[in-house]
């Protein structure tokens, strides 16, 4: 079964536990990055608007595309209530027909709420939700690990 983990990252902590979901998945790790570098507090109050605005930001688009895999694990921090915009665009750019997918969300604050409002936003585009789970961005390594584990175990169609 081949799977992948998509993820967007500003600072850091998705990438994180974006790794930790690779190894234990054996997964592809495939990140979405931003064509300009986001910097400073401009950065983060551009960030804001755009989350809000629904807006689309030029991204670099990675070669290797969901239809190619089995199970696709899509991974955004929370900005503003919202997917971050460059997954936004990635996704509303993207086939996602029937494809499997866990929604994975990390955020500052909060509980599921998150979660449930990017798993419709990817059923919304097509996409077959078969999970979703959320990090705090304090969670340390070990609780991490814990949580990718129980995920697993959770979902039957993940078994190798
Ligand atoms: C522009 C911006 C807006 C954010 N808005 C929220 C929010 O509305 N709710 C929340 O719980 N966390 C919010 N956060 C916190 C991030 O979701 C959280 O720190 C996330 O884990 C960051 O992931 P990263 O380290 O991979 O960039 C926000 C962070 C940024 C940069």
């Amino acid at each position: 079964m081949k799977k992948a983990v998509f993820f967007y990252s500003w600072k850091g902590f998705t990438r994180k536990v974006a790794e930790v979901i690779g190894e234990k998945m054996s997964a592809d790790l495939i990140e979405i990055r931003e064509a300009r570098e986001r910097k400073g507090i401009r950065g983060f109050l551009g960030g804001i608007l755009e989350a809000v605005r629904k807006k689309h930001i030029n991204i670099v688009f990675p070669m290797q595309k969901p239809e190619e895999y089995d199970i696709v694990f899509l991974m955004t921090p929370i900005w503003a209530g919202n997917p971050s915009p460059a997954i936004r665009t990635f996704v509303e750019k993207t086939n996602w027909a029937d494809k499997k997918t866990v929604v994975v969300v990390t955020q500052g604050a909060g509980g599921n709420s998150y979660t449930e409002k990017i798993k419709l936003f990817m059923e919304n585009n097509q996409a077959n939700v078969l999970s979703g789970i959320y990090f705090r961005d304090k969670t340390p390594e070990d609780a991490i690990r814990e949580k990718i584990d129980e995920l697993k175990r959770g979902i039957k169609d993940l078994g190798d």
